[in-house]
């Protein structure tokens, strides 16, 4: 019932509903697309719709309407926010502007729109080697996740790292005794971890990446069994779209990402609630970054 009103209201108004991998299963099932966050705001800033609904945490909505800003754009659970995202301020960002020459920041996109309008190029788990090592810079202040920084670190060599400490609660829950207890469980499986994972963790992986790349990854292997260490809304896809193969989670839910229903989809399309506004002035020193990271990432 539910899900034929939002499709009849979809229709009516035009619009587009993004979801990303870690929105519930059922509404992961409606939406035109599902995807990791650069997949995502790729396509915002690709599919010219006068409206999108946006089944993820703030940050992603706000670059939604960052880089399509004559689109509405809606959030079917406004209090969804990325905890990560708030951790790094504006001041420790100018003071390193000043005394470190040759500077980059750099900004995951779990990052409110006031970090981003900081910074010099913006980038996500998947992008995120392939950006710094293109950059000129030979100092770099990787905000807010201090993780996935160490872990670019680790892979872009030559460069001079800074960080602001932020972190990603779920993925920071993850230790490496319980990746060693479902490896003692599963002693045959491969273990999938998002670069958000704490050092101990991504050393127990044999294989990192976003969650779209984890998907590719579980598809492409000839293994029939994996332990995924990310945000367990990803085993909807890795189950569609591997059929026959087994996965374990072994990450805590997201409970902001779990705050988004199908009610909240449909109250978007029919009244229009929850919709996403970011100031023009704070939007064109935002987009910068984020275009930048569409330019260099492919
Ligand atoms: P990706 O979508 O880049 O895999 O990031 C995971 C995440 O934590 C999004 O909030
Ligand atoms: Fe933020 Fe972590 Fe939730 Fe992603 S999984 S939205 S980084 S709290």
């Amino acid at each position: 019932m539910v899900t034929e009103e939002i499709q009849r209201y979809k229709k009516e108004r035009g619009a587009l509903i993004l979801a990303h991998y870690y929105a519930p299963e059922e509404v992961q099932a409606l939406a035109d697309f599902v995807g990791d966050s650069y997949y995502l705001a790729k396509l915002a800033a690709r599919e010219k719709r006068s409206s999108v609904v946006f089944c993820g945490v703030r940050f992603m909505a706000e670059s939604a309407k960052i880089l399509s800003p004559a689109a509405r754009v809606f959030m079917p659970a406004p209090a969804a926010d990325c905890p990560m995202a708030h951790m790094a301020d504006v001041a420790r960002i100018e003071e390193l502007r000043r005394s470190v020459r040759d500077l980059a920041v750099v900004c995951y996109v779990n990052s409110d729109a006031a970090l981003k309008a900081e910074s010099d190029v913006c980038v996500t788990s998947s992008n995120a080697v392939k950006i710094v090592s293109a950059l000129p810079n030979r100092n770099i202040l990787f905000i807010p996740d201090a993780n996935l920084g160490a872990y670019v670190r680790a892979q872009v060599p030559g460069k001079n790292f800074f960080f602001s400490g932020g972190y990603c609660p779920v993925h920071a829950a993850v230790t490496e005794e319980g990746v060693q207890a479902a490896r003692r469980a599963h002693p045959r499986a491969c273990v999938l971890a998002h670069p958000e994972c704490v050092a101990e963790v991504r050393a127990q992986a044999d294989f990192l990446g976003s969650t779209a790349q984890l998907i590719a990854a579980a598809k492409a292997s000839d293994l029939p069994e994996f332990i995924v260490v990310t945000e367990p809304g990803v085993l909807y896809e890795l189950r569609r779209q591997c059929p026959g193969k087994r996965f374990y989670p072994a990450a805590p839910v997201c409970a902001d990402m779990k705050k988004i229903t199908a009610e909240g989809v449909l109250a978007c399309l029919k009244e229009g609630s929850g919709e996403v506004f970011v100031s023009e002035e704070l939007a064109a020193r935002a987009r910068l970054p984020l275009q930048r990271m569409l330019e260099l990432g492919g």
